[in-house]
């Protein structure tokens, strides 16, 4: 017969207010109004960008988002840096901090740097009282809930005095930017890996309220842990998969659109993730891909690890291949050159630029010379500069800056004297762009690069602008 022993939850706290935290906090604050949330940070900037009257200054944009927080912030959700005070009041407490890629020490550059999930587990061993639920929500390297617990576990043999316990979930969030509120409230799964049946549906329980049961899936530990890393390498090698039949398309004149919808219509591959790119971006994929292939070396199957970091390798070769053939086509250099590079955010509807292929990108640019005009309409210039000013800086120091980047807010005065247009990232606005007035104030020969496929070809066909479709006959 079915377990349903449960803990009853009032007080949820979630550590790491990012594009996971805030989203997903503000969904359940909105849907369980009975449950006090506070979702706390060591960034009090970001923290501070939380609470921020003016709705268009939070920290993430997403569509939906704004409203949830108007709708729940200071009622049942709060944004707050007083993390010792909500962990003790807490029942639950989701860690839903960053897990980036190593850059120092064993593992550098492919195994996954935990040092914040450890420091939560510390602070959650140290301040919470009673009963805790501690739940993963970050991306993990299988096996992590083991160590999450001996440090919890390790923290109670010390102070036997103290009447507290945990128990560990796994339950990895599959959201994507751009339709994160849309993703959380019409979830595919939920996936909640434990071994504590109790605490499995005490989580149960806050997702019942808007998710049917049917999708609430229950695993192991380990496999939930491994299930979230083994959903993000099958996404991205279905994108590493088309991107590199794009290559193929443009030697054989066959059509990559073509391609995709042909056999995106068997049931048994689907027709989702077959979009053409210049390459995945975002702050998972490539994170996550190489923490599997470091997984499976430490585990001894250099043959699986191999396989899935050519996953990788095919998404770097495809952002070079586009900066290669820009260069080949502007008459092997782009010294001087105007290039309007239109979208920054690693897809439509986000302000997140991390791992965006426009990064590497502008920077091959910068680096032949060239005059970089960005524009895109959520992303902030500043954080451009993070990812850019580094190579310019080098650059200068070399003493070979011909060139440069600037930041627009206008689709035409970024185009206005260019010698080239880069599309890379799939923005509506883009969609809309008046071609004979681009083709009126770009210098010639003028070239559009159209990494998203998304120029309507029968309208720039008319004007004197020369058109490159990614995937599609030169
Ligand atoms: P993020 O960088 O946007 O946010 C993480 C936040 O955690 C930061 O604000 C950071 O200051 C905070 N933090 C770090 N250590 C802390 C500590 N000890 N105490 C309090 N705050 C702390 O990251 P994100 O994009 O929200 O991703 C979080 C996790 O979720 C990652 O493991 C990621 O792989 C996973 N994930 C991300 C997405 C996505 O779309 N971004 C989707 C699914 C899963
Ligand atoms: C991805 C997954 O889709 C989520 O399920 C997962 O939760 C998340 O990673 C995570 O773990 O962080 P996200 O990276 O936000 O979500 O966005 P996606 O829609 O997956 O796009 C990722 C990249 O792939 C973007 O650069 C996008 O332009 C590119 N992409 C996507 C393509 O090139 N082609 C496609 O057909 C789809």
């Amino acid at each position: 017969m079915e377990n349903l022993e449960s803990y009853l939850i009032k007080n949820i706290c979630c550590i790491g207010a990012g594009y996971v935290g805030g989203p997903t906090m503000a969904v359940i604050a909105d849907k369980c109004p009975t449950i006090e949330v506070n979702v706390v940070d060591i960034d009090h900037k970001r923290i501070k960008s939380w609470n921020e009257e003016d709705l268009s200054r939070l920290p993430v944009f997403e569509p939906g988002l704004d409203n949830l927080i108007k709708k729940n912030r200071n009622k049942n959700l709060f944004f707050t840096t007083k993390i010792e005070d909500s962990i003790k009041k807490a029942d639950m407490v989701f860690i839903s901090v960053n897990t980036p890629t190593k850059k120092n020490g064993v593992g550098a550059g492919l195994a996954s740097d935990l040092c914040w999930v450890e420091s939560c587990a510390r602070q959650v061993a140290e301040f919470a009282q009673s009963h805790t639920i501690v739940v993963e929500k970050s991306t993990l390297p299988v096996r992590t809930a083991e160590a999450i617990e001996s440090i919890l576990n390790a923290n109670l043999n010390a102070d036997k005095e103290q009447d507290k316990s945990f128990s560990v979930l796994s339950n990895p969030e599959f959201l994507a930017e751009g339709s994160a509120i849309n993703d959380l409230i019409n979830p595919d799964r939920v996936l909640i890996g434990g071994r504590d049946i109790k605490a499995m549906n005490a989580l149960k329980s806050i997702y019942l309220s808007w998710v049917d049961q049917n999708k609430i899936l229950y695993s192991s530990l380990w496999s939930s842990e491994l299930s979230k890393l083994v959903s993000n390498a099958f996404l991205a090698q279905r994108i590493s998969s088309i991107n590199s039949i794009s290559a193929l398309c443009e030697k054989t004149d066959a059509d990559i659109r073509e391609v995709s919808m042909a056999i995106g219509r068997d049931k048994r591959i689907g027709a989702n993730f077959l979009n053409v790119s210049p390459g995945f971006g975002g702050s998972c994929f490539k994170k996550d891909i190489l923490n599997l292939v470091y997984l499976a070396n430490y585990y001894g199957l250099p043959e699986v690890s191999q396989y899935w970091e050519q996953v990788v390798k095919i998404n770097d070769w495809q952002k070079k291949r586009i900066s290669n053939l820009i260069i080949k086509k502007l008459f092997g250099t782009i010294s001087g050159k105007k290039i309007a590079v239109l979208g920054f955010a690693f897809k439509a509807n986000t302000n997140d630029t991390r791992e965006s292929a426009a990064i590497s990108i502008c920077q091959d640019f910068l680096i032949e010379g060239a005059k970089v005009a960005i524009h895109d309409p959520k992303v902030d210039p500043k954080q451009i500069s993070l990812h850019l000013n580094q190579s310019q800086k080098d650059l200068e120091e070399l003493n070979s800056m011909q060139g440069g980047w600037q930041f627009f807010e206008n689709i035409y005065e970024s185009i206005s004297d260019s010698d080239a247009i880069l599309i890379l990232t799939e923005w509506d606005q883009y969609k809309d762009i008046d071609w004979f007035k681009v083709s009126n104030i770009m210098r010639s020969p003028s070239w559009v690069f159209d990494t998203r496929s998304i120029v309507n070809e029968t309208s720039i066909k008319k004007t004197n602008l020369n058109y490159w479709n990614i995937g599609s006959i030169q």
